[in-house]
């Protein structure tokens, strides 16, 4: 009886083939990668660099950090402008000016609907032993901030920006708001 080879030739032809497939399977991948580039590269990229809001970004990136004012030319540009702190740039928010304004555009947030545990303007349950402390501590705890049992009332109502006075009268239109 003939010994079989230890590698037969069916093993060998295996190889053969299976190589051949992966190979081709490889080429196939880079030939995609290529033309997958060079599409891209006649559509895409040259969107993205003729895109305003992308090219705006880059300059805002690439600005330089500092600005001098040169002697003898205008430079107005350099004015400080007075931002509001807790609004992004170009987006501030207008300062309400009296209380009702003041709750309707910050503390009705919480307020209104009594979330995160803020005691819900107009009820009378909610806010009787609050009002009962008196209205100065009341002011205290709108301006400063005030927590119980993990309940968090922040300062102003999140909103430094707005003047004290401002505040004490949103703190008068919700408590009055309880008695109506
Ligand atoms: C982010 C949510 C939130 C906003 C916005 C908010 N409050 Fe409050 N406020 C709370 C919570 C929560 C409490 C309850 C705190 C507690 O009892 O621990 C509270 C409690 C209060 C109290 C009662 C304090 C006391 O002594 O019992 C007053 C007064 C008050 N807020 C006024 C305001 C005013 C005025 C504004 C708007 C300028 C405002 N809040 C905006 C969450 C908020």
């Amino acid at each position: 009886m003939a010994l079989e080879p230890a590698v037969s030739k069916q093993d060998t032809h295996f190889v053969d083939v299976f190589s051949m497939v992966i190979g081709l399977l490889v080429a196939i991948a880079v030939v995609l990668f290529a033309l997958a580039r060079i599409v891209a590269g006649q559509t895409q990229d040259q969107e993205v660099y003729t895109e305003p809001q992308y090219l705006a970004a880059v300059e805002q990136r690439i600005e330089p950090f500092s600005r001098e004012a040169i002697a003898g030319q205008n430079n107005a540009a350099l004015a400080i402008v007075e931002t509001n702190p807790t609004a992004s740039a170009g987006n501030a928010l207008p300062i309400p000016k009296n209380g009702r304004e003041t709750f309707e555009q910050v503390c009705s947030a919480c307020h209104g609907q009594g979330i995160a545990g803020a005691p819900k303007a107009g009820d009378a349950a909610a806010w009787g032993p609050r009002i009962a402390e008196g209205k100065p501590t009341l002011y205290q705890h709108a301006l400063n901030g005030f927590q119980s049992e993990g309940h968090v009332m922040p300062a102003k109502g999140g909103r430094p920006d707005i003047p004290d006075p401002v505040i004490r009268q949103a703190v008068d239109y919700m408590v009055g708001l309880v008695k109506h």
